[in-house]
């Protein structure tokens, strides 16, 4: 049932009290086609998952959806790996929770990620060297018309925190299922950052302990959005030409990079905004996180116009003095 006039404070993890005019929540394939075939789904619409990676600016004049399409089900499996077809609407951590307790291997350095299923498939959320993409296998969708379509995940174009599902016309799809690869072979990935350190603070390396360790290093880095409203990352590493990391290096010799093929270099976004002075700024409310200046905050009631009007004015900072244009990472509304 569509509902009218509802507050997005509890479905937004940056704290905004913004108000949707139209609001619906399914929790089958099913209630979504029906919803479709009745003509109650009418645009603008926008699709949110756990309203980890939103700012709402305004109110929204449209029909926000919300999957709660739940289930983890083991659809296949063999000798080294298992297939799971979940529910859109499954919270993230729960499923990385599920796979661990399981002992299938490959979803635990992605851990503690705030958000839902769905979104993970549109978004290609990543850390610590593993993206959802290394994942999944087939992703199901439901159209404007109600039809059905399963894509290979090759079909899905992913990229860096991208996705066919992030641009028209495929943005007009419902993603209703998730399927993921996992693995039974005991195999980890502990080559990003400090995750070798902080699992050898562990007596066994186990999958228990591997997701504990992630989760440590997000706590101390990462505001809890229950305490301090935020969405991740606001902005994307920014990816640059090896010829103007060339001419950046030589007049800032420390700047962190990873290189890309393609003669590609990304460059830490964290580590731009710090060299501006702003880690830990704040104007009013809306603040930069002190330990993760990636990460933009709301200390209180700050409105969603103000944390843009700050990350404009951090933009423009990082613009000025490396000639980098910042892309946020997040959706703004
Ligand atoms: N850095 C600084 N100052 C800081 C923090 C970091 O200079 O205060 C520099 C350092 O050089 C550090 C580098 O930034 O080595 C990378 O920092 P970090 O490992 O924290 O990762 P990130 O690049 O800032 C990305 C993802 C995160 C993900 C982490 C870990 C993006 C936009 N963000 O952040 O994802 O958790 O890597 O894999 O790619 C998210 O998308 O919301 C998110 C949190």
């Amino acid at each position: 049932m569509i509902q009218k006039n509802i507050s997005l404070l509890k479905y937004n993890t940056f704290g905004i009290d913004a108000i949707s005019a139209r609001f619906f929540e399914y929790k089958s394939e099913k209630e979504l086609q029906d919803a479709l075939k009745a003509g109650e789904i009418t645009k603008p619409f926008l699709q949110i998952g756990g309203g980890s990676n939103l700012l709402f600016t305004r109110d929204y004049p449209g029909l926000i959806l919300h999957s709660q399409i739940d289930g983890v089900e083991v659809i296949d499996e063999n000798a080294e790996s298992v297939w799971l077809r979940v529910g859109a609407g499954v919270v993230w951590d729960r499923f990385v929770a599920y796979c661990v307790d399981h002992e299938w291997y490959g979803a635990e350095n992605l851990s503690y990620i705030p958000g839902e299923v769905g979104a993970s498939a549109v978004q290609n959320i990543g850390a610590y060297g593993v993206e959802a993409k290394d994942l999944i296998t087939k992703v199901e969708t439901i159209n404007l018309s109600g039809d059905k379509t399963i894509y290979d995940v090759k079909e899905c174009h992913y990229g860096y925190r991208d996705s066919i599902f992030k641009h028209a016309p495929h943005c007009e799809e419902f993603v209703t299922y998730v399927t993921f690869r996992l693995s039974k072979i005991h195999k980890f990935n502990l080559n990003y950052g400090s995750v070798q350190e902080e699992t050898d603070k562990y007596p066994e390396l186990n999958l228990k302990n591997v997701r504990q360790a992630i989760i440590n290093i997000r706590q101390t880095k990462l505001p809890e959005p229950e305490i301090l409203g935020n969405a991740g990352s606001f902005y994307k590493n920014p990816v640059i030409s090896g010829k103007m990391f060339g001419a950046l290096q030589a007049e800032y010799p420390a700047i962190p990079f990873y290189q890309l093929p393609d003669d590609k270099v990304k460059i830490p976004a964290a580590w731009l905004i710090e060299q501006c002075g702003l880690k830990g700024f704040s104007d009013g409310d809306a603040g930069v996180h002190d330990k993760q200046p990636l990460v933009l905050i709301n200390k209180g009631k700050a409105k969603g116009c103000e944390i843009l009007a700050l990350s404009d004015k951090i933009r423009k900072a990082v613009k000025d003095k490396f000639g980098i244009d910042l892309m946020p990472e997040v959706t703004i509304i």
